[in-house]
């Protein structure tokens, strides 16, 4: 479904990415890990056209979408819930749940998109009429990746879901995860912590300086020391 191949991108001449080849078959959860400044953001932001690479292809179901403007790749279906979740303060939880009904009216009926957020999140609907500059940070990443989802995104990129969250909060997003890709839609998320990679991820990437280190299961990563040394207290 998402095919990134040899992607290598500059920011201000400094390479960030060098050469990065990674696929997202649909209904998968495919993890990115990395320590802090490795690429992930990087990855993500090009992905979504904020970032022009030097070389090498982003692709959609076999289409490249390189140099299209980022509604159009949001429009595409490529739902993204960036690192910093980026809630609209001015609008309530429900308006900015609703919101990519509008920009996005294709896919499903709105109705439908709204029920299956709140499906995966029902502890949005006690927020429905709250400001969304009145939210926790674990608040406003599940309204981030519940907007992602009635986007209707085939695609869902998720930048770190669990930073700075507290143990408490963590299952309600984790299960929230499980039940998105139970619904056939692929995902490709960024972590930094090797312990809140899901153990049902199908595959993991490393990246490690812009480089993807390793490609495999989540059990051949822990089965390698080299990879376990770099990755695990990585946060
Ligand atoms: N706008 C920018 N200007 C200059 N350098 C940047 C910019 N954005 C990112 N970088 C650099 O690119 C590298 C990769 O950053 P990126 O945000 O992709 O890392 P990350 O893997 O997401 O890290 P983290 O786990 O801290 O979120 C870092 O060295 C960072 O300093
Ligand atoms: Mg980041």
């Amino acid at each position: 479904m998402l095919a990134l191949d040899q992607l290598t991108v500059d920011i201000q001449n400094s390479r960030i990415l060098r050469g990065i080849s990674v696929e997202v078959a649909a209904g998968e959860l495919v993890c990115l890990i990395g320590r802090n400044g490795a690429g992930k953001t990087t990855t993500f932001r090009t992905i979504m056209g904020y970032l022009t690479p030097v070389s090498g292809t982003v692709a959609l179901k076999n289409a490249s979408i390189v140099g299209l403007p980022t509604h159009k790749i949001a429009q595409l279906g490529i739902g993204y819930a960036p690192e910093e979740s980026q809630v609209f303060g001015d609008l309530n939880v429900a308006e900015n749940i609703e919101l990519p009904t509008w920009t996005r009216p294709q896919g499903r009926d709105a109705k439908t998109r709204i029920a299956m957020a709140y499906e995966i999140f029902p502890k949005l609907r006690d927020y429905a009429t709250r400001g969304g500059s009145q939210l926790s940070g674990g608040e406003r990443k599940m309204v981030s990746i519940a907007r992602a989802l009635t986007l209707d995104a085939e695609l869902l990129l998720l930048d770190e879901p669990f930073e700075g969250l507290s143990p408490a909060i963590i299952p309600s997003i984790s299960d929230g995860i499980a039940s998105i890709r139970r619904l056939g839609h692929g995902i490709l998320m960024a972590e930094s912590n090797i312990h809140h990679i899901p153990e049902y991820a199908d595959s993991l990437y490393v990246l490690e300086r812009g480089e993807i280190i390793f490609a495999g299961t989540p059990a051949d990563a822990h089965a390698s020391s080299e990879v376990m040394n770099i990755i695990s207290g990585a946060a």
